[in-house]
């Protein structure tokens, strides 16, 4: 009942009488006051006053009641799991049964791509999972985590870049890290686990990084997941409809940080101009013959690294 009360203090603008509430709830007043008290002691900043009823102050949560109420009212098809710590939500995202958004607010064993650590640490990022069951073969799955990209880029806004394959970069740091983990059998994919980690504060460990304060971006981190939900599901469906870029590669290309500039595949002598990603999310390297990576990293050359 908690969650009815919050949902309609957060659309009423001023005082909501006690009265309203538990006529439209079907619950006495003092069930309807309870439930004030546990939503307060959650942190929501209710203010009561006689006569007037009860007002929902300015807040910055998120907590399970925020993010169920963003899957309900966004209607996603998802079932939403909150953590304030977990070891990795890629971890828990592998065994949910159902489609799932896991969200933490530190993680103790993030993992991050190529076998690296993600450090996650309370009050730096928000980590998020989302389980899903897309109907397609492997091979299309590179695409959808570049959809993921696009969307977190939306998300930010329009400073918000895409490195290749889905890093998300603000300048030339990076300010968001996806990690795509798949089960597969034989020749259909049975889960995708699209793991995001986003910097709100900066990573002080890291010079290669910025996070969204230091770029003087003013969101919650409940903002960024409703701004990435409604992107994410206007795209996702589309995709798994007709599975190939073609609709947002003009949109991936013009927010490419490597578009135009010399690149090399990390771990070969793969070399050349990057002229954008093809339908099926491959980069299309330009060197003495024209590549086609499907997947591994790209270095901008001469500037993250020496040689
Ligand atoms: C990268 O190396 O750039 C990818 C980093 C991905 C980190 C996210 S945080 C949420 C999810 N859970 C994990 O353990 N990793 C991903």
């Amino acid at each position: 009942m908690k969650k009815e009360i919050l949902k309609q203090l957060k659309h009423q603008p001023d005082y909501v009488s006690g009265e309203a509430l538990s006529q439209s709830l079907g619950v006495s007043r003092a069930a309807i006051s309870k439930q004030v008290k546990t939503l307060r002691a959650l942190g929501y900043p209710i203010d009561a006053q006689t006569n007037r009823g009860y007002h929902l102050g300015h807040y910055d949560l998120i907590n399970q009641l925020e993010l169920d109420l963003l899957v309900e009212e966004g209607d996603y098809p998802l079932r939403a799991e909150f953590h304030e710590t977990i070891d990795s939500t890629n971890r828990a995202a592998k065994q949910s049964e159902t489609e799932t958004i896991i969200v933490a607010l530190e993680q103790t064993k993030g993992r991050g791509r190529r076998g690296r650590d993600w450090i996650s640490q309370r009050g730096q990022g928000l980590y998020f999972s989302l389980s899903l069951t897309p109907a397609l073969p492997p091979q299309s799955i590179s695409a959808i985590t570049q959809l993921a990209g696009l969307c977190v880029a939306r998300a930010i806004g329009e400073q918000a870049l895409i490195k290749w394959p889905n890093d998300v970069f603000i300048g030339s740091y990076k300010v968001c890290g996806i990690l795509t983990e798949l089960i597969t059998q034989s020749d259909y994919v049975e889960k995708l686990i699209i793991g995001i980690g986003l910097n709100f504060q900066p990573v002080s460990s890291m010079d290669t990084a910025t996070s969204l304060a230091e770029q003087g971006i003013q969101l919650t981190m409940l903002q960024f997941l409703d701004r990435f939900l409604v992107e994410f599901y206007q795209v996702y469906p589309r995709f798994l409809e007709t599975p190939t870029l073609q609709s947002w590669l003009e949109e991936i290309n013009q927010r490419s940080l490597l578009q135009g500039r010399l690149v090399r595949a990390v771990g070969s002598d793969i070399e050349g101009v990057f002229i954008g990603i093809d339908a099926d999310g491959q980069a299309v390297v330009q060197g003495r013959d024209i590549h086609h990576l499907s997947y591994g990293e790209i270095s901008l050359r001469g500037v993250d690294e020496t040689t």
